[in-house]
């Protein structure tokens, strides 16, 4: 293929990050691509709560597999407003990721098990949905994808015409 297929292709979770936080460029780069996101009807049912220094360990809290979160130079939890969908903050956690790989920043997909106490913790209204988290850092020099165990066939997940 080429350069710009692979970079989309190769997008992993990376979990280990330098301890340093983000530059405000940086930052403002990646809520920028999460902003311009694509959504249903336009209608952008969404919000970006950036979580730096001290609560990150207080966000962790929320969820079963956080450490990304602990260790991240900042964490950016998607907020699904009342009437947004999912679909949306899907496609925004994705954007965030690519922007971020785009400048050499990694990141993770997290997931806040708890999310009503994750709302709550953020002082999010209710009725919103705060489920899912991207953790960011620059990557550590040792730092690897870890679970990736390749993906299933193309055969089993691709089907033309009918399931
Ligand atoms: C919706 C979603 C939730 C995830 N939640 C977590 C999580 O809570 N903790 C974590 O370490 N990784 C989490 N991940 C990352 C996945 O484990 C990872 O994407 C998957 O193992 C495939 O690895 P790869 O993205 O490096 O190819 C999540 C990914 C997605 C898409």
């Amino acid at each position: 293929m080429n350069e710009r297929y692979d970079f989309i292709v190769k997008l992993r979770a990376i979990r280990d990050y330098e301890d340093r936080g983000l530059s405000e460029p940086d930052l403002e780069a990646i809520l920028e691509a999460a902003r311009w996101t694509g959504s249903s009807k336009n209608r952008q049912n969404w919000s970006f709560v950036v979580i730096t220094g001290e609560g990150l360990d207080g966000l962790a809290e929320h969820g079963d597999f956080t450490q990304p979160i602990r260790d991240s130079a900042a964490t950016i939890v998607l907020v699904q407003e009342a009437g947004g969908n999912m679909f949306d903050i899907g496609r925004a956690a994705q954007n965030i990721m690519l922007a971020a790989k785009a400048i050499e920043v990694a990141s993770c997909p997290i997931t806040l098990h708890r999310d009503a106490d994750a709302r709550e913790f953020l002082g999010a209204p209710s009725g919103s949905v705060t489920r899912y988290a991207v953790a960011l850092g620059y990557p550590a020099p040792t730092a690897v994808p870890r679970r990736f165990g390749g993906r299933r066939s193309a055969q089993s997940v691709v089907h033309y015409d009918r399931y």
